[in-house]
């Protein structure tokens, strides 16, 4: 069974996705941080992001792996563990840049594809799991919550982890991320038809972790 979980930065869907993969022994695919493995391999090369010829050319040479772990999933770099490194606004920044390039995307989309197949039982997330990555997915979710409210999550995550950052700059960027992701042409940031949308502004994690499992046991009768 396919569960997919797409939204905009900060909307809650990798933390949910995680939940959801672990309660159901399903496994977790970020879809998100594939394109951020390939965008620190851009920004380590010194590659301009708008350069599409050789952001291909160093896509075609690299090699990403996605390795379940006990919080979620490690991510392989070219062998590399590099699952801490692609977290931070500037990698995502690049990450929704190279994102807008059809070639590029359908690289990615045919790797998480096969993923999803492999793994039979599969959580997916990102910006086009249910749209285009698996279309005919069992379950869909739809994301979404004001850029206020997920700029104060990401604020707060990232204060948690001691790095310094200003609320208004990190406002700033998800508006930036999410005009790039809604308005490129190919496979925008948008629910797909037949997706359930789930507005997490006000409520908790384990809320919104409630309302999605009752809604995929409700589904499957999975009990
Ligand atoms: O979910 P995230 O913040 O880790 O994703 C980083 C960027 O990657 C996002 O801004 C756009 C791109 N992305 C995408 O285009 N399609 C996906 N399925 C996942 C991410």
């Amino acid at each position: 069974m396919i569960i997919t979980i797409d939204g905009p930065a900060g909307s809650g869907k990798s933390t949910i996705a995680k939940m959801i993969a672990k309660e159901l022994g399903f496994t977790y695919i970020d879809t998100g941080a594939m394109y951020r493995a390939v965008a620190l391999k851009i920004k380590r090369k010194g590659i301009d992001p708008d350069d599409i010829r050789s952001v291909l050319k160093t896509l075609k040479e690299t090699d990403i792996d996605l390795r379940p772990s006990e919080n979620g999933v490690r991510v392989l770099l070219d062998g590399e563990d590099v699952s801490d490194l692609i977290r931070t606004e500037e990698i995502g920044k690049i990450a929704s840049k190279i994102a807008r390039y059809p070639e590029v995307r359908k690289i990615l989309v045919q790797m998480q594809r096969s993923l999803g197949e492999k793994a039979k039982n599969a959580v997916l997330e990102g910006r086009d799991t249910g749209t285009v990555i698996f279309p005919d997915a069992e379950i869909k979710f739809f994301f979404t919550a004001s850029p206020e409210v997920r700029a104060e999550r990401r604020y707060k995550e990232l204060k948690e982890k001691g790095i310094n950052v200003s609320y208004v700059d990190i406002l700033k960027e998800i508006k930036e991320r999410d005009f790039l992701d809604e308005t490129r042409k190919d496979s925008p940031l948008k629910p797909a038809d037949d997706a359930i949308v789930i507005d997490t502004t006000g409520k908790s994690l384990s809320q919104v972790f409630q309302e999605v499992l009752q809604i995929i046991k409700e589904k499957t009768e999975l009990q």
